[in-house]
């Protein structure tokens, strides 16, 4: 961290993200609840967003915050195939207008990790049969919030969703083949062409946005040729074949051949860059990446690495040449304010570092408003929330970090002498 203040642009985007399971939570048909009821992921009660979103939004405006994004939950607005719940869009529709009303945008997104039951138990994604399920689902859904929302999403980090939902099995419907994850993320790629498509068809000057994790693949000993051909292979797959794709329409995997979906190329209006640390593949397999021994970790066990995300958004910059970008998440899991705070702080000046550079970066979103639930961890000390809250009266409580923010926002540049 440099000494002097760093000063950030007037129209610099402070948002919050957060998405509809993780907050909302409670009884809804979905996979989630599902594993969760057999015992395999943590239950859900949720943080109150539901009943309490207006409050939320009131609560984010007062700190400088002024953007929001949230997302749909599918199975409650399509609880059975084909039967659209008008009181649950409605819901989403007041949620949208809330936010406005309290002079924050909201960000839609339609897909944050979780599917209906009935979506899952048809084979979910992996069957292309049911891809016209969700493309339905996303255009009634767009059609529904378009007048009250303007800025849309297809999907979160749906590399991600691959690889825990396909390769490593870890999340729903918890299968570990390469195999599927190949085909997965072809179908991934050809739902966000098909998906930005039919946001379009509502209103062709909605914005679409992308969402991907950056996990800046890297070898533990640079020394060591196994190790760096393993960071290059995952690297290759998982940020290779998605720039690459997005801006040429070509998906390549190993062992197929390759793929041209045209729409693909300019499928996202801007590109939402997700960070948290970065992944070390060393002799003992995959763990997070740190320069020093002594760097510090945060409750999941990550070691903090902000130069990933300033060398993760060059990349990109260079990988989509005109296509802005935009800080979607990032954040830390702890209980510590003090931690939270150098957390972010050292982030936003990578941030800042990389525009210097060059890379067209329009905001940061903090992941999270109010602590909520964590896909592994459920509700425990893995809180990422600028806000708190009291889980028998769903109290809310700004944490020092979101007073610490809040001056930042008003004060336009980041102070060294000002982090704790
Ligand atoms: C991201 C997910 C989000 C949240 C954060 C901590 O990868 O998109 O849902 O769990 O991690």
């Amino acid at each position: 961290m440099p000494d002097a203040a760093l000063p950030i642009p007037d129209d610099f985007l402070w948002g919050v993200a957060s998405s509809a399971f993780q907050a909302e939570g409670g009884d809804v048909p979905n996979d989630w609840v599902e594993a969760a009821q057999q015992g395999r992921l943590p239950p859900n009660p949720g943080n109150g967003f539901w009943e309490r979103g207006e409050e939320d939004f009131a609560l984010v405006a007062s700190l400088g915050i002024r953007h929001y994004r949230l997302s749909v939950e599918w199975s409650r607005v399509e609880p059975e195939r084909g039967r659209f719940d008008s009181a649950a869009l409605d819901r989403y529709r007041r949620l949208c207008d809330a936010a406005r009303a309290a002079g924050v945008t909201p960000w839609v997104n339609l897909f944050h990790f979780t599917h209906p039951r009935w979506f899952a138990t048809r084979g979910g994604f992996r069957e292309p049969a049911n891809h016209a399920d969700f493309l339905r689902y996303v255009e009634t859904t767009a059609r529904a919030l378009a007048p009250h929302a303007r800025h849309f999403h297809v999907q979160n980090e749906s590399m991600v969703y691959v690889v825990s939902s396909y390769l490593l099995g870890q999340n729903p419907p918890f299968v570990a083949s390469r195999d599927a994850a190949f085909d997965m993320t072809r179908h991934v790629l050809a739902l966000q062409a098909d998906g930005a498509r039919a946001i379009k068809s509502v209103d062709p000057s909605l914005l679409v946005a992308g969402i991907e994790v950056y996990l800046d693949a890297r070898p533990r000993d640079p020394a060591d040729p196994a190790q760096c051909a393993a960071a290059e292979r995952f690297d290759a797959w998982y940020h290779g074949t998605l720039l690459e794709a997005l801006s040429t329409g070509w998906i390549r995997l190993p062992g197929r051949p390759p793929e041209e979906i045209p729409h693909l190329r300019g499928a996202v209006d801007l590109f939402g860059f997700n960070y948290y640390s970065s992944t070390a593949f060393g002799p003992d397999g995959v763990d997070s990446f740190a320069e020093r021994e002594d760097a510090p970790v945060d409750r999941m066990g990550r070691h903090v690495f902000p130069r990933g995300l300033e060398e993760g958004l060059l990349r990109v910059a260079r990988a989509l040449p005109g296509v802005p970008l935009l800080v979607t998440e990032n954040g830390c899991p702890t209980t510590d304010e003090r931690f939270r705070i150098r957390y972010v702080a050292a982030h936003l000046a990578a941030l800042l570092r990389a525009r210097a550079r060059g890379a067209d970066v329009r905001g940061y979103f903090h992941w999270t408003a109010v602590d909520n639930y964590e896909w592994h961890q459920g509700f425990s000390d893995a809180r990422f929330g600028l806000i708190g809250f009291d889980p028998q009266t769903q109290r809310r409580t700004v944490k020092d970090s979101g007073r610490w923010l809040a001056s930042v926002i008003a004060g336009g540049r980041l102070i060294p002498s000002e982090i704790p």
